[in-house]
């Protein structure tokens, strides 16, 4: 089974950017973790800082991979091109944030991508890719 998680901008300055927030500790440090976590799933990783190279990453994916978790950050509240991108796919997508959207800024507590995605899981740092790598897995049949 293949998960994609996807970064958008500024998620590459995790544990530098604003830790008070986002937390002390890159995604970086945190992937081999969820590897081993998961050892069953083939997870792979990608960031960038462009919307255009997002879509096409979820374009190149979203009709061959089991699963996307996504965390488009600030793309989240702005991007109706994100968003339809989303509607567009086969591949079902978890929308995921490090912090907990309903307790910050107005701007921030509307999602363009939400209504198309599965779910979303927000508010537990790290910890909510974790939650959404472990969502897929429940999808999946289990042999008896
Ligand atoms: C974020 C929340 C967004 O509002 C913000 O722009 C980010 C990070 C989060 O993970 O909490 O860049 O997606």
């Amino acid at each position: 089974m293949n998960i994609l998680i996807i970064n958008g901008p500024n998620l590459n300055l995790l544990g530098r950017r604003e830790p008070g927030i986002y937390g002390t500790r890159s995604f970086d440090d945190f992937f081999p973790e969820l590897e081993t976590a998961f050892p069953d799933l083939t997870l792979s990783h990608f960031q960038s800082n462009h919307e255009g190279a997002i879509l096409d990453k979820l374009h190149e994916v979203g009709f061959t991979h089991h699963g996307i978790v996504l965390n488009a950050g600030a793309y989240t509240h702005t991007s109706i091109a994100l968003a339809d991108a989303v509607a567009g796919i086969a591949t079902p997508v978890v929308e995921v944030h490090l912090s907990n959207l309903a307790a910050r800024e107005e701007f921030r507590q509307k999602s363009l991508l939400g209504r198309h995605c599965a779910g979303s899981i927000s508010g537990f740092g790290l910890e909510s890719y974790r939650l959404a790598v472990q969502w897929f897995l429940n999808q999946q049949p289990k042999r008896v």
